[in-house]
């Protein structure tokens, strides 16, 4: 399939800051969901699931964040609180995944937390090739304590991602790749 090839050859991610509507459509969305649970998962344990916000619930869900920054640096500025509500506005349609790693007799937790690494991966692909940009981020509320409640995260859960889907006219540029010389080795006894 030559456009699969082609598709993850030039993939790249666009900055949520220059993400804007339209976003994916229900039905798109139920094919990105679909698609982001058909990774592998090794002893079939789903060990993630999805917080999808779109509509009014992601200037809910920043109102929740400024709450929380002001919680934690009493002294936060006007601009900050304003940037923290203004945050999952910069795209149409947020997916949080999340890792529901579990301990397991026979698979390892990180396998599990892989697994949610790879739903990641496979929206941003299947985004693009919808046609959409995104860009797959974590910045500070992936890990704040008092951000884990009202996403009504498990002690065991872990924010793998928030996965930014939307629309840009801009195509980016390639970025600086590795060396991929310096990073295979084949091995020989
Ligand atoms: C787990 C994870 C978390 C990330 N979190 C952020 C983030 O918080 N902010 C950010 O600017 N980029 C973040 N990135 C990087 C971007 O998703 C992306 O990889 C980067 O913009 C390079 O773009 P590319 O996908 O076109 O190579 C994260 C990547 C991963 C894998």
């Amino acid at each position: 399939m030559p456009d699969t090839i082609e598709l993850l050859l030039k993939r790249r991610s666009t900055v949520a800051a220059n993400l804007k509507d339209p976003g994916p459509d229900a039905e798109q969305l139920k094919t990105l969901l679909r698609i982001a649970a058909r990774v592998p998962d090794h002893g079939k344990l789903a060990p993630w699931r999805f917080i999808v916000f779109q509509g009014v619930a992601r200037a809910d869900f920043g109102r929740m964040l400024a709450d929380v920054t002001k919680r934690n640096t009493p002294e936060i500025t006007d601009e900050r609180i304003e940037l923290e509500a203004a945050r999952f506005m910069r795209a149409p349609v947020i997916i949080a995944v999340i890792s529901s790693s579990e301990i397991h007799p026979k698979i390892p937790q990180w396998e599990q937390v892989l697994s949610a690494g790879a739903v990641c991966q496979n929206l941003l692909v299947a985004a693009s090739a919808m046609g959409y940009a995104a860009q797959w981020i974590t910045e500070w509320y992936a890990y704040d304590e008092g951000v884990r409640a009202p996403l009504k995260l498990t002690e065991d859960e872990k924010v793998a991602g928030f996965i930014y889907i939307g629309s840009s006219d801009e195509i980016p540029e390639d970025r600086r790749r590795p060396n991929l010389d310096e990073l295979i080795t084949y091995w020989s006894d």
